[in-house]
């Protein structure tokens, strides 16, 4: 585990209705993981495939019979799910996490298993011919992310494709709590050297892991109800992400930020509302896809 002198062990804890988070050695995962969670990853993979269209899988590549997927940080397996109705049975589909509670059931074409991604299963060496990483920004640490890179590297075949998709940005522009929001974030993710501009670095951790052939797309999603339902969606989606890591920020004290649960979940309630009235806010994400050398 990396050392980090946390902001939890330097200040007092305000106490609060705590939800579900995981307790993997040594994991700094941020988001809770109980059924609010699981209905948020089902609205998010929705949002997600809006903004990126119907493509699932990214590169051109079509999966042929015996090829394997791995799915990394899966959470509910949502998008594995989705997969297995686009693909044939015998295609096998694989999922990995840190925590299993939002697991579904494994199934003949789909496995489900407990571990990091900072160290995949040794087994699992030229293996898949797909690996995808959707939003571990409030996972990996800043000497994570590398490790992690050259474990999917490892995994996949020679000649095979890892997609990731990382948020890049969010919020209202010139909006007063939003622009509170950021720096506590950055604090926040500072306390637990998380890497929250992931998505600028990724186009070198990949090359540095040795990948070939690196793509970056990008897409601004409209967030807010000036944006209609779908922008509401936006909304509610990421804003959730932000209620979610209320338990960090108030057991590190508040960061400086806030001194109650109640006037935590008074700044999400504005924060809501300057997105609503901030015509153009919008929740920026990042494609990566690239090739392991044939
Ligand atoms: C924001 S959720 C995204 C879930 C899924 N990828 C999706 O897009 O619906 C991040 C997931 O990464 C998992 N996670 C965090 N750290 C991890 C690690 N070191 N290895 C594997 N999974 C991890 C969390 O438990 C959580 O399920």
């Amino acid at each position: 585990m990396e050392s980090s002198v946390s902001a939890e062990s330097q200040s007092t804890p305000i106490q609060h209705h705590s939800r579900s988070y995981q307790t993997y050695p040594g994991a700094q995962y941020i988001l809770p993981s109980d059924e609010d969670e699981r209905a948020r990853l089902e609205l998010q993979h929705r949002v997600l495939q809006r903004a990126i269209g119907p493509r699932l899988v990214i590169p051109t590549l079509s999966l042929q019979p015996g090829d394997q997927v791995l799915d990394c940080g899966t959470g509910s397996g949502v998008w594995l799910m989705d997969l297995s109705k686009q693909v044939t049975s015998d295609v096998s589909l694989f999922g990995i996490d840190i925590e299993p509670r939002l697991f579904p059931m494994s199934t003949a074409q789909i496995v489900f298993s407990v571990g990091s991604a900072t160290e995949l299963p040794a087994h699992w060496s030229n293996k898949f011919r797909l690996v995808n990483q959707r939003l571990l920004i409030a996972a990996l640490s800043v000497k994570e992310w590398p490790r992690v890179l050259q474990e999917i590297h490892r995994t996949l075949v020679p000649g095979g494709w890892v997609q990731l998709l990382e948020a890049k940005r969010w919020g209202a522009e010139n909006g007063d709590l939003s622009t509170k929001h950021r720096q506590m974030l950055e604090k926040l993710f500072a306390s637990r050297n998380l890497l929250i501009d992931c998505s600028v670095q990724l186009p070198r951790l990949l090359d540095d892991a040795g990948f070939k052939n690196i793509h970056v797309e990008e897409r601004k999603l409209p967030a807010g109800s000036w944006a209609g339902p779908e922008g509401e969606e936006t909304r509610d989606n990421f804003i959730g992400v932000f209620r979610g890591m209320k338990t960090p920020v108030l057991n590190a004290g508040g960061l400086g930020y806030v001194q109650s649960e109640q006037e935590y979940d008074e700044w999400m309630n504005g924060l809501a509302r300057e997105w609503d009235a901030i015509e153009g806010t919008t929740v920026d994400i990042c494609i990566c896809y690239a090739q392991k050398s044939m």
